[in-house]
């Protein structure tokens, strides 16, 4: 379905791009993720035991959206661009209507990413290339930061994986769950990688490094 009949039936405004005027090198520019990945995504990812889930440079809305209609969860959006934050909220008025029926809460913070203060509640995270791996590592490890503080599962979705952001996830904990690739791609990059840190990994690391304490 073409994206503004589905952007219609949410009562959301999500196509177009919006560069950065200072040409920021660092943030990318907004762009939705199209609906032809969060349909597959949705289609092979249940969010199962997922209790909210946050976008990472959620841009006008669309996958906060998408999700809260089809599976009811809360949903955070950070956004660090300030026209489109405001765009984002006029969506959510308007979406609110339509879906009044649905108790699960949808936030928009505006600001920066690296910034958000990781919530204990929050366990699954969305990338669709916000910004550079450097600021990728940063956000990455306030999450793993939180989950060392509060031992749970998490999962990055990540859509359209940059190679510096796989790179960089092998050095990390997470591991690779799930591999989605969006239908009729003309770009390798298009496909969805889901990563996982499992509670029971965080809690034998933690119990490992004890073990090396006393050892020692
Ligand atoms: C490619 S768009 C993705 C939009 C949305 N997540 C989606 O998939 O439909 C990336 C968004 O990240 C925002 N952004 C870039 N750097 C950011 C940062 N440091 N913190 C928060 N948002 C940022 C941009 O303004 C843009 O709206």
């Amino acid at each position: 379905m073409a994206e503004r009949k589905i952007d219609k039936m949410l009562g959301i405004r999500t196509t177009g791009m919006r560069e950065w005027k200072d040409n920021n090198r660092e943030y990318s520019r907004y762009e939705a993720t199209p609906y032809k990945a969060l349909e597959i995504l949705t289609a092979n990812y249940k969010f199962r035991g997922v209790n909210k889930v946050v976008d990472f440079g959620c841009g006008r809305g669309r996958v906060a959206f998408y999700l809260h209609n089809h599976f009811h969860l809360p949903v955070t959006g950070i956004e660090a661009n300030s026209k489109t934050f405001e765009e984002a909220l006029e969506n959510k008025a308007a979406y609110r209507l339509k879906a009044k029926h649905i108790p699960a809460p949808i936030k928009f913070k505006y600001g920066l990413a690296q910034h958000y203060k990781i919530d204990k509640k929050d366990n699954c995270f969305y990338f669709f290339n916000p910004f550079t791996v450097k600021i990728f590592k940063k956000v990455a490890n306030n999450i793993l930061s939180s989950v060392e503080k509060d031992p749970r599962t998490v999962d990055l979705i990540i859509y359209y994986p940059l190679p510096e952001y796989k790179e960089f996830l092998r050095t990390t904990p997470f591991t690779i769950i799930n591999k989605i690739m969006v239908p009729d791609a003309t770009d390798s990059k298009e496909k969805i990688i889901i990563y996982r840190l499992r509670k029971d990994d965080i809690e034998a690391d933690t119990e490992a490094e004890t073990d090396a304490c006393i050892n020692y």
